[in-house]
Order: structure tokens, then C-alpha cells, then sequence
């Protein structure tokens, strides 16, 4: 019996038309985009409309990868969705999704890893599509990232944007194969990048929201020094499980936080600039989504790429690498 596979079979994405530039924000806060170029990399990030949510962004995201896949969408056998900007707290962003794509009794669910969702739940449908429980699972990752900013804290709401990716991955079509893995998390970290309140811990108040305690909090710095550290171990422990070096990796897609951090971890894996995915220019860090919207931005640009190195890290602290490789390409 053949061994069962789990594969891209498509990619789709979507950003919203509004553009927010970094000169915008220097009307809005005490900033520059000096400071923040100079700090981030990010020149312009996408923003959602007031009245579009996280699924209404990952249905697009996800009717464009079917449409790409040739598959009638009742084929798909679940959904997963990475978000930590779900509609509601319940039901998840994948019921929302399922609903509006008119598909009925399959199983949907969200993950919450983050930054690194996309990745988590890539791996978890490949070991669905690999254990033979399904055939075609939707894989969407998206993120309405300026609903959970507060636009009065500079020191945050430089960095963040909104869009939405998408995959079909399939059992037996498609060309790129979902390879090796590393995931990780971190719960020591929990209070260094969260949301305070809101949650059964600090329930929603008068209190909190004068506090502003619903938006995102961050400290920065020690963020940074963990996010190079995780990524870089994670990228590694996947080259060392596939008996592949750097070398052999046509494209490294790391989560787009912050161009020092992917600079860092480029530098300590030694992979040239050139083969280093980067979208964080123009899209500032879409959480879950920078990475869907990365790997679709990768495979309709770069037709002869044969193997994507995916990492990121995120709120947990979580991390994780993915090795994604055409088929039939031999290891090491
Ligand atoms: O997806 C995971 C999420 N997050 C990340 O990956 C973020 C990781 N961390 C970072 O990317 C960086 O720590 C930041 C970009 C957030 C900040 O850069 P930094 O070099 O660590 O700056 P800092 O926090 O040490 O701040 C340096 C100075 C401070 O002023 P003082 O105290 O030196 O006078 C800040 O108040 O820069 C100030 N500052 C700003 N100035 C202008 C902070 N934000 C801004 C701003 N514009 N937007």
C-alpha cells in the first residue's frame, strides 16, 4: 500500500485595500518612520475595514486557494483556522468560515499558536491527511490584527497588520510536500506579549477598558531576544531531522515581526538575504497570517522553488519549523 502523503495542493490570499503608511502614523502618535523603519522594517501595513471581520477576510483568502485547487469546495473534509483575532470567543472563526463558504457537517476548529498558527495547523492537518482520517482539509490563517491594537501606544501599534492566507492541503494531489517538523512553546513566557483582560482570568470591565487592558501588550526587547534564540533552534532541529544543510534550502520563510529579527536568524542559520522570504516591508506583522500569506506570495512568484524552510515564533512563547518539499526531491 502506497504511504499516505499530505501535500499543498493551493495557496490563496487577501489584504484589505487600506494601506496605513508610517507617515500616517506620525499623525496619529509620537513616532517617525525613521524610528520605525530603522526599527522594524516595515514601511506599510494593510488595515481591515471597521464592518470586516477575521473570517470575512480568510473566506476570500480561502475561496481563492479552492478555486486554484480545482476541487468543488464539498470535497473539503475540515477546516482548521489559526487565528488569535476570531470573531467571537465562540463560535470558532472555522464555524464562521464553513458557514459562508456554505459547507456543512465537516469538523472546523481554530488553533491559538500565534505567530506561529499557521504553522501548528499545517502540522495538524498533515497528520489528518497522513493517518488517512481525511482526504482535502482547509488550512486558513488570519488575522484582523488593529482590532486587538491600542492606537495610542506607539510602542505597539507601529508593528501590526491585517490580512489573511490560505491552503488546500490534500492527501494525494499537489505538488509540495508537507516534510519534517519542530513545535514548541514556551508557557514561562505567558506575561511578556498577551491581552490582559477579557478572558476568564481578568474578565471585560468599566475598569479594564479604561485601563485599555484589551489591547495587546508587549515587552519588546525580551521578546526579541527569545524570538531569534527559538527560531533559529527551531529552523536547525528541522535541517538536522531531514539530513538537509542551509545550503539545500531554495527558500527560508520566517515570520515577518521585525527585519532585525529575521536578519538575526538568517545570519546565525547562514542563508544568503536573497533566498529569505520578506513581505513585512508591506504588511508589518499579521500575526498567524504573515506566514500564509508568505507561502502564497512564494509559490506564485517562484515557480522552481523546491524546498521552503518555514519558521516563526509567537505569544506562548510558541515556535516551530516546517520543512515543505517538492515531491520526489531526495534528502541531503
Ligand atoms: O510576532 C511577535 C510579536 N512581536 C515581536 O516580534 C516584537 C519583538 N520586538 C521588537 O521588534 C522590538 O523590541 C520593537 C520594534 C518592538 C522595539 O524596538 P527596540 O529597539 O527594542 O526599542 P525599545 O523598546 O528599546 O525602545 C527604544 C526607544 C524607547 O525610548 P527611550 O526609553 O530610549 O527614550 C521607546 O520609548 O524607542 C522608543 N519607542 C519609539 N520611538 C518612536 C518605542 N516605540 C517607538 C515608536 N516611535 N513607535
Amino acid at each position: 500500500m502506497n504511504k499516505k502523503t499530505a501535500r499543498i495542493l493551493a495557496t490563496g490570499a487577501y489584504l484589505p485595500d487600506k494601506v496605513l503608511t508610517n507617515k500616517d502614523l506620525e499623525n496619529m502618535v509620537d513616532t517617525s518612520d525613521d524610528w520605525i523603519t530603522t526599527r522594524t522594517g516595515i514601511k506599510e501595513r494593510r488595515i481591515a475595514a471597521e464592518d470586516q471581520s477575521t473570517s470575512d477576510m480568510g473566506v476570500i483568502a480561502a475561496e481563492r486557494a479552492i478555486k486554484k485547487s480545482g476541487l468543488d469546495k464539498t470535497n473539503i473534509d475540515a477546516i482548521i483556522v489559526a487565528t488569535i483575532t476570531p470573531d467571537m470567543f465562540f463560535p470558532s472563526t472555522a464555524c464562521f468560515i464553513q458557514r459562508k463558504l456554505g459547507l456543512t457537517h465537516i469538523p472546523c476548529f481554530d488553533i491559538s499558536a500565534a505567530c506561529t498558527g499557521y504553522i501548528f495547523s499545517l502540522v495538524t492537518a498533515a497528520q489528518f491527511l497522513k493517518t488517512g482520517a481525511f482526504k482535502n482539509i482547509l488550512v486558513v490563517a488570519a488575522e484582523k490584527m488593529s482590532a486587538i491594537t491600542d492606537w495610542e501606544d506607539r510602542a505597539t501599534c507601529v508593528l501590526f497588520g491585517d490580512g489573511a492566507g490560505a491552503a488546500v492541503v490534500s492527501e494525494e494531489k499537489g505538488s509540495m510536500e508537507i516534510g519534517q517538523f519542530f513545535l514548541g512553546s514556551d508557557g514561562r513566557c505567558t506575561d511578556i506579549l498577551n491581552i490582559p483582560a477579557g478572558g476568564s482570568f481578568c474578565p471585560a470591565s468599566e475598569e479594564t477598558v479604561k485601563k485599555r487592558l484589551h489591547f495587546t501588550k508587549m515587552t519588546g526587547q525580551d521578546v526579541f531576544k527569545h524570538a531569534v534564540r527559538y527560531m533559529t533552534e527551531s529552523a536547525e532541529n528541522v535541517l538536522k531531522k531531514s539530513g538537509l544543510k542551509i545550503e539545500d534550502i531554495d527558500c527560508l520563510l520566517p515570520h515577518q515581526a521585525n527585519i532585525r529579527i529575521i536578519t538575526a536568524v538568517a545570519k546565525r542559520l547562514g542563508i544568503p538575504e536573497e533566498k529569505v522570504y520578506l513581505n513585512v516591508h508591506e504588511c508589518g506583522n499579521m500575526s498567524a497570517a504573515s506566514s500564509s500569506v508568505g507561502l502564497d506570495g512564494i509559490l506564485s512568484q517562484q515557480k522552481d522553488v523546491k524546498r521552503i524552510l518555514m519558521v516563526a515564533f509567537g505569544a506562548g512563547l510558541t515556535y516551530g519549523a516546517l520543512l515543505l518539499q517538492k515531491l520526489g526531491e531526495k534528502n541531503g
